[in-house]
């Protein structure tokens, strides 16, 4: 076996399944992908056509995973979020505030309350032994991923199928609620992220109810809650879908945080060298035989027409530029191929129109 196919078995694409525990915890503990030299054309063409292939391979998964950026959007929002958890200090008869991670999609919000969650599980787990004092596994973080036409009875059982367990299919409704509270208190969490949120229809009696159940949650349970998802605001989650004057009365809108994150803005001269600082720290990550400083970053108006400024639209003509380099043998990164190189379905819109 090549040396590509065996970086292959151990680095290949990760499939964390964040929703359950064990897949949260190989996330948190997953080593970084070992770096892989990067090798000239002369020394490519000297390969037998297997480990070309190899090689190729290994440098796609390599590209394909650029490095999360401390981008100016990432640091604001975890330093609101480390402002809320402030309160987290607070004893546990005393309630906590929550953060309402809130923006249009593609923007990192996920990829802001992960990293968040497990620098915090990695903090906790390093000052206190891997049991609780109760003698369970100390779980800091509960990492809740919601789906379409969420219920009350779903959300409690998402919370309750992260800790594994065995009752999240069986128990009644009303003693799922007490029994997640349970686990939330056995495990010591700490911090609960709740995904996609707007999959609930805040306006609905269904979403009406699960709002007051995550406020019951929360004065239950000495946790923070981020929560994250598209267009809340809109949606009526603070309001709690109560709309005219009584929307003032809605206690999320006084619990609740809101971060916001926006997409990167070249129109100003701080927006354009916020753009260009993410190019550069990405480019250095890509492999290819002739990539050379700047790669990314001469390309920056084009890179933003393309993407609108959207991270998650960037990181995917990314993937696919450099997939296209190396299948093409440019190797490099021209305009040219920024060009062919397909994006989403929204960038590609929004780039006609
Ligand atoms: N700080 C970052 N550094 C590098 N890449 C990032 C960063 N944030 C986001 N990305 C890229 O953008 C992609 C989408 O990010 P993420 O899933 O966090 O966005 P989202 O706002 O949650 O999207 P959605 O609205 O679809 O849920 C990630 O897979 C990653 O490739
Ligand atoms: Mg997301």
């Amino acid at each position: 076996m090549n040396k590509w196919a065996r970086w292959l078995q151990s680095n290949g694409p990760g499939r964390f399944q964040l929703a359950y525990k064990g897949g949260w915890d190989a996330f948190v503990n997953a080593a970084p992908r070992r770096d892989l030299d990067v090798l000239t054309r002369a020394e490519m063409a000297r390969l037998d056509e297997v480990s070309l292939e190899d090689y190729n391979e290994a440098r796609m998964v390599w590209n394909a995973n650029l490095p999360t950026v401390k981008t100016h959007q990432l640091a604001a929002a975890f330093a609101v979020i480390d402002q809320v958890m402030a309160s987290n200090r607070r004893d546990s008869d005393r309630l906590r505030g929550s953060v309402v991670v809130d923006a249009a999609p593609g923007l990192g919000k996920t990829t802001i309350a992960t990293r968040y969650a497990r620098d915090f599980h990695r903090r906790i787990m390093r000052r206190n032994p891997a049991r609780t004092t109760s003698g369970h596994q100390r779980l800091p973080v509960a990492f809740v991923p919601l789906s379409a036409g969420m219920t009350l009875k779903g959300l409690n059982q998402k919370i309750l199928a992260f800790y594994g367990h065995p009752a999240a299919d069986r128990a009644s409704s009303a003693r799922l609620g007490a029994l997640a509270v349970d686990c939330v208190a056995s495990c010591e969490t700490q911090l609960i992220v709740i995904d996609d949120l707007h999959f609930i229809d805040f306006r609905h009696r269904n979403g009406q109810e699960v709002s007051n159940h995550l406020k019951g949650l929360a004065n239950e349970m000495p946790v923070t809650f981020i929560y994250v998802g598209v267009r809340l605001k809109e949606k009526k989650f603070f309001d709690e879908g109560v709309l005219g004057p009584d929307a003032a009365y809605a206690q999320t809108s006084r619990r609740a945080t809101r971060c916001e994150v926006a997409p990167f803005d070249i129109g100003t001269t701080p927006g354009a060298k916020a753009w260009t600082d993410l190019l550069r720290a990405m480019e250095g990550h890509i492999k290819l035989a002739e990539a050379q400083p700047g790669i990314l970053t001469q390309h920056a108006k084009l890179l933003h027409r393309r993407t609108q400024g959207h991270i998650a639209s960037l990181t995917n003509l990314i993937d696919r530029a450099c997939y296209l380099a190396i299948t093409t043998g440019a190797e490099t990164l021209t305009a040219d191929l920024l060009t062919a190189s397909t994006v989403d379905n929204a960038a590609h819109s929004a780039t006609r129109n």
